[in-house]
């Protein structure tokens, strides 16, 4: 099955699909054991060499199977409490690490928190989010949307939706939950960045002049 970046994962959106065992890589030959989907797992290494980070940012955790993600959840819930995990681990089912298009990341240091890695908002992990649009990336729980996806601010967790969403949602400001609200209201470019919409890199979502003549808007 095609892989569709703009699945919402969340608690009120659990997993539809399993992922494609056969389309997960892994992120880097330093750490064959971190998988991600791979268009994803492409853009990520693309993005780190571009910007020169290779060794600088640490992959922590990529795709988790099911089994996984309820260990960690129930790792959490006895070491920090129900309250602690709510906040910073998805339920399982629900977490977007289990579509392999999720990667937490962290500033390179001898000890690296599996829950809630470092990565700064200055020096290179900054470089680096800045950039992560235009690799296809968004921040995806961001402080000032906490009340919208769920989950409490996680500067290191980064997902995958393909460009030019992603360069959308940042211009924009947006949550991925707001941004699949958004394209749903307008079913004509729904269908056409669904089916087109990660395959170019175009600076924003341009639709066919047809579409545009029929009156359907952009994003
Ligand atoms: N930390 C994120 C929310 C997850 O567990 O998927
Ligand atoms: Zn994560």
């Amino acid at each position: 099955m095609r892989t569709n970046y703009l699945t919402l994962v969340n608690i009120e959106h659990p997993i539809y699909h399993p992922v494609n065992r056969g389309d997960l890589v892994s992120v880097s030959r330093d750490h064959p054991d971190i998988l991600m989907e791979r268009t994803a797992a492409e853009a990520l290494k693309r993005l780190l060499s571009d910007i020169g980070a290779e060794g600088a940012i640490v992959p922590v955790s990529g795709w988790r199977p099911r089994k996984e993600q309820e260990q960690i959840w129930a790792d959490t819930v006895a070491e920090k409490g129900v309250a602690f995990a709510r906040k910073y681990v998805a339920l399982p089912g629900c977490s977007e690490h289990e579509t392999g298009l999720a990667i937490d990341l962290a500033e390179n240091a001898p000890y690296i928190d599996f829950i809630c890695p470092k990565f700064p908002r200055k020096g290179i992990c900054q470089v680096f989010r800045e950039m992560a649009p235009y690799y296809g990336f968004i921040e995806r729980y961001q402080k000032s949307k906490e009340a919208v996806t769920g989950i409490s601010e996680e500067p290191w967790h980064f997902r995958y939706v393909g460009t030019p969403h992603s360069e959308v949602i940042a211009r924009d400001d947006l949550a991925l939950e707001e941004y699949v609200e958004r394209l749903s209201r307008k079913k004509a470019l729904r269908r056409y960045c669904q089916t087109y919409g990660t395959a170019g890199s175009c600076r924003a979502i341009q639709m066919p002049g047809r579409l545009q003549a029929a009156g359907k808007g952009g994003v």
